[in-house]
């Protein structure tokens, strides 16, 4: 009997301590047209082979000095952490009943009996073969696939991700905070998260990457509802009356708005980011007059890195700040307007931040 061409690529590992019955078994194998056979006489050699090699099918002698062929499979198992499937096929003498109920327990496929039947041995070769390769197959395409599905995955999140920042910069369109201010106050924002998440200080799982992109997108939305405000009240030049000033605060309940009803993390916080980064610590904040740790954290972290860079900016209306002055009132504000460990993290990790705003200036 001569195998196929695809079977005789099978990598294939006799382990018998007898040298004769090993060359016989590989004999027979090779006549057949197995090409890549390995052999050993060693028991203990032949579980590293096995656990280095990639091999479609061990024949396995079961009576064996230091360890037996089911001592063997053992080793195999319990290195690959309990694996259940092992493409053994065990040779025994044909009176080891009680041997025979022992391998097959221990997961062998199949037995050979000794002294070898040459018509036996590669038929039911070939057939443990073809199982083993038809298996190997359909693994491969599950692993394919769930790869295929995971890539997928992650560039729809790149893509939500995307979205949320652009949606922030057409919100900077509307306004006079031009430039790179969303994008710097992101990035701060991010920063300032896992700062906070390292130390501990915020609780568990706040400092997890995932959680701080999620923060860094989100705060780039936090005047998206700026988008609601009429030209003429938010593009006013001059001062603004008390009248005016009511309607540019319901900016953040617009964002929420435009931004709620989501079931999704990274839309759910960038909406909480518009509802609340003019929150206050002291509840003198608008528009819901929330106190303290009432405030989402990733409000009060915007509501910090959001005037840092706003100061640092200039405006029409005003000169850009030193960063000097900008932080003194960072720290003159911090208990009153600003949660004071958000204010001492950034002012810790300045250097990080000037870092940003070098990258992003405008
Ligand atoms: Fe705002
Ligand atoms: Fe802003």
């Amino acid at each position: 009997m001569q195998v196929t061409v695809e079977l005789s690529q099978a990598n294939i590992l006799i382990v018998d301590d007898q040298p004769a019955n090993n060359r016989l078994m590989r004999m027979i194998l090779e006549r057949a047209g197995f090409k890549n056979i390995t052999t050993t006489f060693d028991s203990r050699e032949s579980v590293r082979l096995y656990l280095e090699g990639k091999f479609d099918l061990v024949l396995l002698d079961y009576n064996m000095p230091e360890m037996n062929g089911i001592e063997v499979m053992q080793a195999i198992r319990s290195a690959k952490g309990n694996v259940h499937y092992l493409p053994v096929l065990m040779i025994t003498a044909v009176v080891d009943r009680e041997v025979r109920h022992a391998a097959l327990n221990a997961g062998a496929l199949d037995f050979l009996n000794k002294p070898l039947d040459h018509m036996e041995v590669v038929p039911r070769v070939c057939n443990l073969l073809t199982v083993h390769l038809l298996k190997k197959g359909f693994e491969d395409q599950v692993r394919i696939r769930t790869r295929q599905l995971q890539e997928a995955n992650e560039k729809l999140q790149r893509a939500k991700m995307e979205v949320i920042h652009r949606l922030g910069r057409a919100a900077e369109f509307r306004d006079n905070e031009t430039g790179n201010h969303v994008l710097r106050m992101s990035r701060y924002a991010g920063l300032v998260c896992k700062v906070l998440g390292s130390g501990g200080r915020m609780g568990d799982g706040l400092g997890t990457s995932s959680y701080c992109e999620c923060v860094e997108s989100a705060a780039a939305m936090h005047d998206v509802g700026k988008i609601g405000i009429p030209d003429a009240i938010l593009l006013k030049p001059g001062r603004l009356t008390d009248e005016e000033f009511a309607e540019i605060r319901k900016h953040t309940e617009i964002g929420a708005e435009i931004l709620g009803g989501g079931q999704e993390e990274p839309l759910m916080m960038a909406r909480t980011v518009a509802l609340t980064h003019h929150e206050r610590w002291d509840g003198q904040g608008y528009p819901r007059g929330l106190k303290g740790e009432e405030i989402p954290l990733p409000g009060r972290i915007c509501a910090v890195v959001d005037v840092f860079d706003a100061l640092v900016s200039p405006r029409p209306y005003k000169k850009a700040w030193s960063v000097e002055e900008a932080v003194a009132l960072l720290i003159r504000d911090k208990g009153s307007h600003f949660d004071p460990r958000i204010v001492d993290a950034f002012v810790a990790n300045l250097d990080d931040i000037l870092k940003i705003r070098e990258e992003l200036k405008d």
